[in-house]
């Protein structure tokens, strides 16, 4: 059964409807890859899937279960993390502290133990603070730990967001643009690490991306969107060459 499927899921925005009859399935372990012209429905449903917005139409399940309605929180917590297409984060916090914060929406000692600094408490703390250094290891910015995010060039934050997403522990990595503004070596350098958050965690990732060079290598099977509707779906050698691509899409000049 695919970790996540999505059954003729429909979005209106008042009069316009952004999504229409969109299908997905995706199992865990596997990259897919979400294309399309601006305006064509990506975000929204990414929007959809992590609880922002509720489908008008269709179901959206996560390991067999339904999740329309639920909170953004809820789905988050069965494994849904996401990033964003423009940068959300706290310009002032370190690089560390991003990361824990993250983690902190998962430990359970109460209210009693933060007040009073139990042993619980302090074995947790100890924990996340060694599991956000691990994520920075793996994210090639450990030694950023301290900086504060304001002060980090911008492929470095792009790096401190993924580290944020993954700290959850996420079953599922919803990446929206994670290219968009990168120089040539930070482009080199994320490709990398999404690379490894799919091989070493075994995620299953899907991935908004207008860079062709990152969607064709990174993933196996990539769809794409126009009007709010999938045109084509495929491998990336499929949709290179799918003449309906390339007229609503590859054809067309689009922001590098
Ligand atoms: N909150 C919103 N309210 C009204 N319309 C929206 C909203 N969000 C997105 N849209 C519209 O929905 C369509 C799809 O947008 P979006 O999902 O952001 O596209 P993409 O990510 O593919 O560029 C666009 O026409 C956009 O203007
Ligand atoms: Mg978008």
């Amino acid at each position: 059964m695919p970790f996540l499927r999505i059954q003729e899921m429909s979005h209106d925005f008042g009069g316009l409807r952004a999504v229409h009859n969109y299908n997905l399935e995706i199992g865990l372990g596997q990259i897919r890859g979400l294309i399309g012209p601006n305006g064509a429905g990506k975000t929204t449903i990414f929007n959809l899937i992590t609880g922002i917005y509720m489908p008008t139409e269709g179901e959206i399940l996560l390991d067999g279960k339904k999740i329309n309605g639920l909170q953004p929180h809820q789905i988050a917590s069965m494994g849904v993390s996401r990033t964003f297409q423009n940068l959300l984060l706290w310009r002032h916090m370190t690089v560390v502290e991003h990361v824990k914060m993250a983690h902190y929406s998962k430990i359970s000692y109460g209210l009693f133990g933060a007040f009073f600094g139990t042993s619980k408490r302090q074995r947790e703390e100890a924990e996340i603070e060694e599991k956000a250094y691990t994520l920075l290891e793996m994210m090639g910015i450990r030694h950023l730990s301290d900086q504060v995010v304001l002060n980090l060039p911008y492929g470095a934050q792009r790096r401190v967001e993924m580290a944020r997403a993954l700290a959850t522990e996420p079953k599922i990595l919803l990446l929206d643009e994670p290219t968009a503004g990168m120089n040539p070596e930070e482009l080199v350098q994320i490709m990398d690490i999404i690379r490894r958050a799919h091989g070493e965690l075994g995620l299953a990732i899907l991935l908004i991306e207008h860079r062709m060079k990152v969607v064709m290598e990174l993933c196996e099977i990539i769809q794409t969107l126009d009007f709010g509707q999938v045109i084509a779906e495929g491998t990336p050698k499929e949709i290179q060459n799918d003449p309906k691509v390339i007229d609503a899409y590859l054809g067309k000049e689009r922001p590098i």
